[in-house]
């Protein structure tokens, strides 16, 4: 499994240099239209080099990450991150676009780490996202670490919020950002409850577990109970991420698999319906989509009641920007065939037209958008912060999610799990998660852009 991880090679360091640069820092950088004629001698060496000298075949995977380097300084001359929407687009054949860390050394959760456990095939690794109308830049641990200077960046949520702030954790460690532990979950196999510090630019990374977002016993708590079985609260926020609100300057809030699997509301001591328990009565059944809306609504007005947080490491006394709060939107799982072995078997993402969202998927982006929409017009219209109040975005990854049915662990959750003849009878298969490195971590890159965007 040796080079499944390779260290960045120079031409991508020479991209991560040029997109960063954007952050601000220009102190030594090379006049522009230098750069540019320096660029065009490059790609035309290079194009050169690739037409005569590489056979037919190895075309595609020399000229791709040229491509890319070209079009990421294109679009750092061109145009802002302002004019994209990165909602719909494709993905593109990219090799070594998404092996950029090992995810056994920023401890991410093990069933998630697809290459220690003997994923054999790493083409997955090799894609790219591609916005329909615009380029979407390579993270840049650089260039979001500037955006964040002496925030705290909050990830709220469930297991595919996990998912994504381990993947920004990676991505910065990985590229060699020094960082350490602040606090982690006393159980080393539980991951829900952990701040990773990155003190040079004052950053705080922070992951809080509230699958329902508001306050919630039962599997939320205990995995050893069934699925559907939470009692959630509707007029009270999880405790635990709430007592640290005001000290949150950007928050990532996702949820949306949990109120799907079941549950069964409360409103203060009285219970007023529930969702996917057969044993209760059907006209109490509230659907899932009431409860979210009303657990959105419950978030985003505490979290634009108090702006600004205590900040990165240190916390200091400073006037503060307005916090920043983020929807991310539903990320559905693949599930195919009805044995371990062919639940998620893909290899390769879906091609453009091959795999639409679901009817259930578009539902709830569009309960998204409505949310963050009467929050804006409640926060004082526009997406602009108003009163103190916080700006709202949403991260619109489930169009590009469904499209990747190849980036899940699958049997890859466990160790060789084909180790002892085939898989074994206990083991299950993870198709909802993304291995880490993977797709998700796509999220964060467009996470970085919507960080970078001034509203
Ligand atoms: C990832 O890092 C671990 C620990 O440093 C190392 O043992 C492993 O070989 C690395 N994996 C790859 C694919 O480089
Ligand atoms: C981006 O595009 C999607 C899909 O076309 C659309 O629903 C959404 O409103 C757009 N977002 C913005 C901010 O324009
Ligand atoms: C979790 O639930 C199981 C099954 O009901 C129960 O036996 C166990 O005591 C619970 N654990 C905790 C920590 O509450
Ligand atoms: C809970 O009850 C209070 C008092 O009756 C009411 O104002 C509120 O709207 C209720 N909340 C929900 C989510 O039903």
């Amino acid at each position: 499994m040796g080079g499944a991880h390779e260290p960045l090679h120079p031409h991508k360091q020479m991209k991560t240099s040029s997109s960063s640069s954007k952050g601000g820092n220009h102190g030594y950088f090379v006049p522009r239209p230098v750069c540019a004629w320096l660029v065009c001698g490059f790609v035309a060496l290079a194009l050169l080099h690739v037409l005569c000298c590489t056979p037919p075949g190895t075309q595609e995977a020399v000229l791709s990450p040229l491509l890319q380097y070209v079009d990421d300084t294109y679009n750092f001359v061109s145009s802002g991150p302002e004019s994209c929407n990165y909602t719909e687009g494709r993905w593109v054949y990219a090799p070594g676009h998404a092996r950029r860390y090992n995810g056994t050394e920023c401890h991410v959760k093990d069933s998630h780490n697809c290459i220690r456990n003997g994923r054999p095939d790493t083409g997955y690794l090799d894609w790219r996202w591609q916005p329909a109308g615009c380029r979407l830049p390579s993270f840049s641990a650089r260039a979001f670490l500037s955006a964040v200077r002496g925030k705290h960046v909050a990830f709220v949520g469930d297991s595919m919020s996990r998912n994504q702030a381990q993947s920004l954790v990676c991505l910065l460690v990985g590229a060699g950002v020094p960082h350490r532990v602040v606090y982690r979950d006393a159980d080393p196999h539980k991951f829900n409850l952990w701040r990773y510090a990155f003190p040079a630019h004052d950053v705080t990374v922070s992951f809080y577990w509230a699958p329902f977002i508001a306050r919630a016993t039962g599997k939320a708590l205990n995995d050893s109970l069934p699925q559907n079985m939470n009692h959630v609260h509707l007029d009270a926020l999880d405790d635990r991420w709430a007592a640290d609100a005001d000290g949150m300057d950007v928050v990532v809030l996702s949820i949306a698999h949990w109120p799907l699997n079941g549950a069964i509301y409360y409103n203060g001591s009285a219970r007023i319906g529930h969702h996917g328990h057969q044993e209760l009565s059907p006209e109490e059944d509230i659907g899932y989509a009431w409860p979210m809306k009303v657990k959105y609504r419950m978030a985003l007005d505490r979290l634009m009641t108090s702006s600004g947080g205590s900040g990165g490491s240190g916390g200091g006394s400073r006037a503060r920007a307005p916090r920043t709060v983020v929807i991310a939107t539903f990320s559905p799982g693949h599930f195919e065939g009805n044995t371990l072995t062919t639940l998620c078997p893909r290899k390769e993402p879906y091609k453009e037209g091959e795999k639409e969202p679901r009817h259930l998927d578009m539902e709830l982006v569009g309960l998204v958008y409505d949310e963050v929409e009467s929050a804006r017009a409640r926060n004082g219209g526009g997406g602009e912060a108003g009163g103190g109040g916080a700006r709202v975005e949403v991260l619109d990854v489930t169009k590009l999610a469904v499209m990747r049915p190849d980036g899940h662990p699958g049997l890859y959750m466990h160790r060789d799990p084909f180790a002892h003849g085939g898989p074994q009878p206990w083991m299950s298969s993870d198709c909802v998660h993304f291995c880490l490195p993977g797709p998700v971590d796509t999220f964060n890159e467009i996470l970085q852009q919507i960080l970078r965007t001034k509203r």
